[in-house]
């Protein structure tokens, strides 16, 4: 079956259901605009599941999702829905880009949370955006801009509690959202929270544990993965 839209770590098929799509975890890793790629063994599965970990909880804490139900190790069918062209960070700790704009140290904590807008556009490379731009873009009317800055900040404080009970630091993390097909005035998180979107750092060294591994090539990139995905799964029985 053919795709009918393929990304860099995802594929997304139709089914009978007009309402409802495949979404398919794939093994490739990405990196700085896809100009670093590999393929990794089984990344597709652990993404997969830590995703679908991490939605089960938030949807339980009252944070609507485009899950509907998995397939299998890969597959997951989730609503049809219009993804909102701006993706939206969360940082609780300085890394990756935001050290690079300011010249702060990786490591400093934030007082606050610090919530950023940049636009989706591969060919832009995910330019960093503000509110007068997602106005002028048209990307989120005003009250759905400010629906994606408390959703955001709400699920920050939930995965950020539920990482901690996994031992590892939520530093930051990208989210995306969309607008159901089915009725567009809804918007629910949608696309995948794993350790690709976040930067996950051990509680105690400080290790990192997630895609920075492939980025820096340090190393263990699949260990680590799989071992998110263990303390998760254990953080979510305890
Ligand atoms: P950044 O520091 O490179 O801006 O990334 C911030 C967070 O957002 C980090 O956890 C990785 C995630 N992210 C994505 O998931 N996709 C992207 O295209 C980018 C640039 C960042
Ligand atoms: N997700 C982007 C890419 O695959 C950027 C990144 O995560 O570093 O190129």
């Amino acid at each position: 079956m053919q795709p009918i839209y393929e990304g860099k770590s995802k594929r997304l098929f139709a089914t009978e259901n007009p309402d409802e799509l495949i979404m398919q975890f794939k093994d490739d890793a990405t990196a700085f605009n896809a100009e670093k790629h590999a393929v990794f063994a089984d990344k597709g599965r652990l993404n997969c599941a830590i995703s679908n970990l991490i939605y089960g909880m938030l949807a339980k804490e009252g944070i609507p999702t485009h899950f509907v139900r998995l397939l299998d190790d890969t597959r997951v069918v989730v609503k049809k829905v219009d993804i909102l062209m701006v993706e939206v960070i969360v940082r609780n700790v300085a890394a990756g880009s935001y050290c690079k704009r300011t010249g702060v140290a990786e490591g400093t904590a934030f007082g606050a949370p610090v919530l950023e807008f940049s636009l989706k556009s591969d060919a832009l490379g995910d330019p960093l955006i503000n509110d007068d731009y997602i106005r002028e873009l048209a990307l989120a009317t005003p009250e759905e801009l400010a629906f994606l800055r408390r959703s955001a900040l709400k699920v920050n404080e939930l995965l950020s509690a539920f990482f901690l009970k996994a031992g590892l630091r939520l530093v930051d993390f990208k989210l995306e959202f969309g607008r159901l097909a089915t009725d567009p005035a809804t918007i629910v998180l949608a696309d995948e929270i794993s350790p690709d979107g976040c930067r996950l750092w051990d509680v105690t060294t400080g290790e990192k544990m997630d895609k920075d591994r492939f980025r820096r090539d340090l190393g263990n990139f699949m260990e680590s993965y799989a071992e998110v995905l263990k303390r998760a799964q254990h953080a979510l029985e305890n």
